[in-house]
């Protein structure tokens, strides 16, 4: 069920943009990707992210994660002007705030095997000093938690899974660092409809289990609508319009908005629960 507007409004803010800005170039090849939006997204809120392709979308991403410089405007992280001016700053942040790109091949060191990968995280979280069986447990039950068996993954590296496979492990990684914020820049691209659901599944038992507020980003309205509290349409770097999944999908009020639905017949229907995710 997702939660009603008042429900949201008495959870705390986990993160809020004020006027964020990125310009990319100067001059003649100057484009403003992102143009002044803002946004406020709390504690266990599910938000979707939908807007055309270059609508700025993974550039909002990166800024809110740190990747990238924020030309103009703010960012809190908990209320707090968010500061990631040195590396450990940084590093204190990404354990807060995480995320998982459509891409799982970019995602991870080739080089290093996938039990490194996943001791990494429990080192982040201060478990450095474990028992090793203490975190062969943890890593057997982040596995576990993903469908994966944690013994047959020990002596290899990320290119000898299967798309898929790599997909649950970037989720058995966010299993392990329990961050407040997941961003999930279109994960379920790769991967068919079955494993799509699947994941989706896993990622919204986490945010049960962790209150972990999480941001799809996304094309699909469907998709949105299926999974979130809160929508915020993207145009040309702008939210366009704003609001509950249910006010937003089932009354559009911006143009564009309605456009992107009206490329989606039958949103109802075809965003069954029991057609879609085979839940
Ligand atoms: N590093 C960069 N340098 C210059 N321009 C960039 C850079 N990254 C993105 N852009 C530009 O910013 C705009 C927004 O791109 P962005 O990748 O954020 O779109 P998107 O909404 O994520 O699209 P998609 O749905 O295709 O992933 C585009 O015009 C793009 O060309
Ligand atoms: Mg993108």
């Amino acid at each position: 069920m997702p939660m009603s507007l008042q429900e949201l409004q008495n959870k705390p803010s986990v993160l809020r943009g004020d006027k964020v800005t990125k310009i990319f170039g100067y001059g003649t090849n100057k484009n403003t990707a992102v143009n002044e939006v803002n946004f406020n997204f709390r504690e266990s809120e599910v938000v979707s992210i939908v807007g055309e392709s270059g609508s700025g979308k993974t550039t909002l991403a990166k800024m809110v994660l740190g990747l990238i410089g924020v030309t103009e405007g703010n960012i809190f992280f908990r209320d707090t002007l968010r500061d990631i001016s040195s590396h450990k700053k940084k590093k204190e942040y990404w354990k807060g705030i995480q995320a998982v790109f459509q891409d799982p091949f970019s995602a991870f060191n080739m080089f290093n095997r996938i039990d490194t990968l996943l001791l990494d995280c429990i080192n982040l979280m201060g478990g450095k000093k474990l028992p090793k069986e203490e975190k062969v447990r943890l890593m057997t039950d982040a596995c576990s938690f993903v469908n994966l068996k944690y013994e047959e993954l020990t002596n290899k590296y990320p290119f000898e899974l299967s798309g898929g496979q790599m997909q649950r492990l970037m989720i058995a990684r966010i299993f392990l660092l329990k961050p407040k914020i997941l961003i999930a820049d279109e994960p379920t691209s790769m991967v068919d409809a079955c494993s799509r659901a699947t994941i989706l599944d896993m990622l919204l038992k986490l945010r049960d289990e962790v209150n972990m507020t999480i941001i799809f980003i996304t094309h699909d309205i469907g998709l949105a609508y299926y999974v979130s509290d809160t929508v915020y349409i993207m145009e040309h770097g702008q939210f366009v319009e704003t609001g509950t999944a249910e006010d937003v999908i089932l009354n559009p009020q911006a143009e564009y908005t309605k456009r992107l639905i009206s490329d989606v017949p039958k949103i109802h229907e075809e965003w069954d629960l029991s057609t879609v995710a085979g839940l």
